[in-house]
């Protein structure tokens, strides 16, 4: 078992380098099969949700080759198998091999995927869109079964803007016959970035980033090359530290307008951000002001960062409120930071922080991905040595935490006990 150890109280200062996205890497890792050709993918992140794509990868006999922060994908040998159930529940994003192997075999058989406990997770909304291009479902035993004659064009309405549901009836639909249309598609950059990669090998997907997308069938997808945009989940996490602890801390490799929700509050409670056209530098300041936040579908404020920034409310002077809109098991982080000394209190789908509270070292928990981030984040300023448990749900969506961190003056590490 990995425990990380954070001894509180150090001041981050220098530069740290945002890596390729994770929400986009495990989904353009399954669109990659798609084509008939080889792909190369570069910016994509070393953390262990990419290894698992690249184990389900292996299964389906796809040649794989990293080469730095490349990975070089060639489905030119690849059978079409059941994607075992110890593969399917390793993370989430399994569920796009759903979308990708229905489009390129109209075939699919794989078990509901696994991924951070933060809610039901259902995944009618992909499923239903398989329906409409034709797909018929069947279930047996947390077994799916996904498969068609073949596979027509549809006018698709989503009930909610899933960001899993629109990309995966974007891999179904790109080699569908005839128009797709998703309506109340998602907006999160990480879509565009897979419609970006799919147009590049040759689908005809407009309106990616909007709330209606097209997409024109075709029948072959030839080899291209692709790059990963930054991780701002990540980037904002960091962001987040610096308001916490930083002394100009430099974030290098940023898309501010991806972040845009998150810059505003911070702004708003009174942060010291400079920001650039691909970086934001940030250093702590003496005093905060509280403040509400609600999460919301992109352009939103983001659930995935909802937790550290719950962190630096701990720190605001008043009364803050995080109002969580899309997960309903998104606040198990609360219980920990208030051992480490916050207080706060959950009552429905609201968290009401008083702050601000000093913090003190203590063991806690990271209980899924963003969590263990907001874990990290608590520890930084916390006096004492915070032991954090379940450290592999962090490793799965931060690559090189403890590098990065460290290299900024943090004083952390990941022992194996
Ligand atoms: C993606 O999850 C991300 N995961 C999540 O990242 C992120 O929190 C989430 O989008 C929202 O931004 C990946 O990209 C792998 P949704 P996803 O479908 O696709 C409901 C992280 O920490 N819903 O947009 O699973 C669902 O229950 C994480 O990096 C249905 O009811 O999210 C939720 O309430 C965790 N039926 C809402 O929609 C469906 O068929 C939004 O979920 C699909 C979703």
């Amino acid at each position: 078992m990995k425990i990380m150890e954070v001894e509180g109280g150090n001041q981050l200062t220098g530069t740290i380098r945002i890596s390729g996205a994770k929400n986009a890497t495990v989904a353009l890792i399954p669109a990659a099969i798609l084509s008939d050709e080889e792909s190369t993918i570069c910016n994509i992140p070393e953390i262990t949700d990419t290894k698992a794509l690249c184990d389900i990868l292996n299964l389906l006999n796809v040649e794989v080759k990293r080469a730095s922060e490349s990975i070089i994908i060639n489905p030119q040998k690849m059978k079409n198998v059941e994607i075992k159930e110890e593969f399917s529940k390793k993370l989430r994003a399994s569920y796009y091999f759903m979308g990708a192997l229905l489009g390129k075999y109209k075939k699919a058989v794989m078990y509901f995927p696994g991924g951070c406990s933060i809610g039901a997770r259902p995944i009618d909304l992909h499923l239903k869109g398989f329906e409409a291009l034709g797909a018929k479902v069947t279930y047996d035993n947390n077994k799916y079964i996904v498969e068609a004659e073949e596979l027509k064009g549809a006018n698709i309405y989503l009930d909610i803007a899933s960001v899993g549901a629109t990309i995966n009836i974007m891999l179904a639909a790109v080699k569908a016959k005839g128009k797709t249309i998703i309506d109340n598609a998602a907006k999160e950059p990480e879509i565009v970035n897979i419609a970006t990669f799919l147009n590049n090998m040759g689908a005809k997907i407009t309106g990616a980033g909007t709330s209606t997308i097209k997409i024109e069938g075709v029948e072959y997808l030839h080899k291209c090359f692709h790059e990963v945009i930054p991780d701002r989940i990540e980037a904002g996490t960091y962001i987040i530290m610096g308001a916490l602890c930083g002394n100009s801390l430099k974030i290098d490799n940023v898309i501010p307008e991806h972040i845009d929700a998150l810059l505003s509050k911070l702004e708003e409670i009174g942060a010291d951000l400079e920001v650039g056209s691909d970086y934001v530098i940030v250093s702590k300041q003496n005093s905060y002001k509280s403040t509400t936040i609600k999460t919301a579908v992109y352009p939103g404020f983001a659930t995935d960062m909802q937790q550290a920034f719950t962190v630096l409310l701990t720190q605001c002077s008043g009364k803050s409120k995080v109002v969580e809109t899309i997960f309903e098991n998104r606040f198990m982080h609360v219980a920990y930071l208030n051992e480490l000394g916050a207080n706060i209190t959950i009552k429905n789908q609201t968290a009401t922080i008083i702050g601000k509270t000093p913090l003190k070292a203590t063991n806690v928990v990271a209980t899924d991905l963003r969590a263990g981030a907001a874990m990290v984040a608590a520890a930084l300023i916390a006096t004492g040595k915070t032991t954090i448990t379940n450290v592999e749900h962090i490793l799965r969506g931060y690559e090189q935490i403890v590098e990065k961190l460290t290299s900024v003056g943090a004083k952390i590490a990941i022992k194996e006990i």
